[in-house]
């Protein structure tokens, strides 16, 4: 199955009504967690890996690359529809040298922009990304973030979302309804009221940041509105730490225990941990069997 762009794969899902996880990935186990996922559940896929809550140089040396061609890789193989995106790029270079490392979808990072400099810099990546047929996701308005006290939420405004839009050319908007990022226990309060808007007012697929505390009460609304992806982070990592630190505890040689990828591996163990999760989550968001329909 070719690599396929994350605008075709997003509007299939808004169009039939389920949505794509982008479950965030930062080495090559937890790629392979993902593409395990979607593969067993015959669902496409979005692989990827994001520069927010990593050390910004790692990425400025070699990070992009690196994960890129893993990534990338991987999604050549796949036996699924499947994006590669890199997620919250911290600075345009990072962005555009993920498109030329074979990244097919960016996101830049755009908390410490203001109004008018991320109105520019998307342009910019919006055109760039699109002269090699790569897809640009942005967010209008902002997230809480349950790490960061001063981080408060900029809920996303119906018009302006629009003239973004309009302005920019982006494929794929990320919305700030109450989702919070980062958020590791407890449930987020969702505006669907507000998404409602949004979906009225926008005609490119919406999505959720903030996977790990939004509500699972919530998510069939929210792809009712027009929400057709879906990013989770923090709970992978949970299961996936929990899961090394339970296969730390059980005797096994050093090299079984490293790098072996057999059953005594602890970073296996996190992975297989990490994929049955990111299977339940591809059951609620609806796209379990989609990849045949290709
Ligand atoms: P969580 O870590 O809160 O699931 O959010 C991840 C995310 O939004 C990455 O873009």
């Amino acid at each position: 199955m070719p690599v396929v762009s994350l605008q075709q794969l997003l509007h299939h899902a808004q169009q039939s009504h389920y949505a794509v996880g982008y479950f965030e990935a930062w080495d090559l186990y937890s790629l392979e967690a993902v593409l395990h996922a979607a593969e067993a559940l015959r669902s496409p896929a979005i692989l990827g890996f994001g520069a927010a809550v990593t050390e910004e140089r790692w990425y400025d040396q070699h990070g992009v690359e690196a994960m890129s061609g893993l990534a990338r890789t991987l999604a050549q193989r796949s036996s699924v529809p499947t994006a590669v995106l890199f997620n919250e790029a911290q600075n345009f270079a990072q962005a555009v040298r993920g498109l030329a490392a074979g990244c097919n979808a960016v996101m830049l990072e755009s908390t410490h922009f203001s109004e008018e400099e991320h109105l520019t810099a998307t342009q910019q990546l919006t055109r760039v990304a699109h002269s090699l047929g790569a897809a640009v996701e942005a967010e209008v308005g902002h997230l809480a973030n349950a790490t960061d006290p001063t981080l408060h939420a900029v809920p996303t405004d119906p018009a302006a979302a629009a003239r973004f839009v309009a302005a920019t050319g982006v494929d794929a908007l990320a919305v700030s309804i109450g989702n919070v990022h980062l958020l590791a226990q407890g449930e987020a309060t969702i505006d669907l009221e507000r998404l409602d808007r949004l979906h009225r007012a926008v005609s490119v697929p919406l999505v959720i940041h903030g996977g790990t505390g939004f509500p699972r009460s919530a998510v069939s609304d929210a792809i009712r509105l027009g929400v057709a992806k879906f990013n989770v982070g923090t709970v992978l990592k949970q299961v996936f730490c929990d899961a090394v630190v339970a296969a730390l505890g059980r005797p096994a040689g050093i090299h079984e225990r490293m790098g072996s990828r057999t059953a005594p591996d602890i970073l296996f163990a996190g992975q297989e941990a990490m994929q049955r999760k990111i299977e339940e989550l591809i059951e609620t968001y609806g796209s379990i069997g989609w990849a045949t329909h290709w």
